[in-house]
């Protein structure tokens, strides 16, 4: 497994595994904006093909998770936390202080990811997501980086 900086030319790649793993996947004109805008890794496998991925902004010193995903045939295998933690280490290369995201309230699995790899529950926004039946509430998680070395 290779972990790669992400481009346009990967559009095609990242929309598909998007739909295979998010039930509200982002269109393509929302993934063709946040490849030129945004900062992507990606998980090659040994057959070329994209099997994970994080995207992420940044502005100054704090930075948000956009995305991390991992297709499902290779789900815990540990190739989200190597992507997490391959994303903290450069944020805190770059300087970034903090890292947040927001996840919806019943992904257990993704707040254990999270929480394994140093992120805190720092707020909840009530009703944030869409779901099938109303509306899910949204943890806010932080990652203190504080420019450290870890
Ligand atoms: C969340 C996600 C990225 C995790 O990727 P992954 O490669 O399966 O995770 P890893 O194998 O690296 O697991 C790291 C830790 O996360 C937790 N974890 C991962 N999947 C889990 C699951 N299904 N149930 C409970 N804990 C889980 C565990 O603590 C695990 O550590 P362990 O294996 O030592 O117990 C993956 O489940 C996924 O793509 N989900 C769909 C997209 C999504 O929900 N993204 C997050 C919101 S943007």
């Amino acid at each position: 497994m290779t972990l790669r900086p992400l481009g346009p030319d990967d559009l095609d790649l990242l929309v598909a595994l998007d739909a295979a793993t998010n039930p509200h996947p982002w269109s393509a004109k929302l993934w063709a904006d946040a490849l030129v805008r945004d900062h992507g890794i990606g998980a090659i496998d040994d057959d070329g093909v994209l099997a994970g991925f994080a995207i992420s902004s940044r502005v100054l010193d704090e930075a948000e998770l956009q995305l991390i995903a991992v297709s499902p045939a290779k789900q815990r295998q540990g190739l989200g936390r190597l992507l997490l933690k391959a994303l903290l280490a450069e944020l805190r290369q770059t300087g970034t202080t903090q890292l947040f995201l927001e996840v919806r309230a019943g992904n257990t699995a993704a707040q254990a990811l999270y929480a394994g790899c140093g992120g805190e529950v720092s707020g909840r926004r009530k009703g944030y997501y869409p779901a099938p039946n109303g509306r899910e509430d949204a943890l806010l998680y932080t990652f203190t980086l504080n420019g450290a070395a870890q």
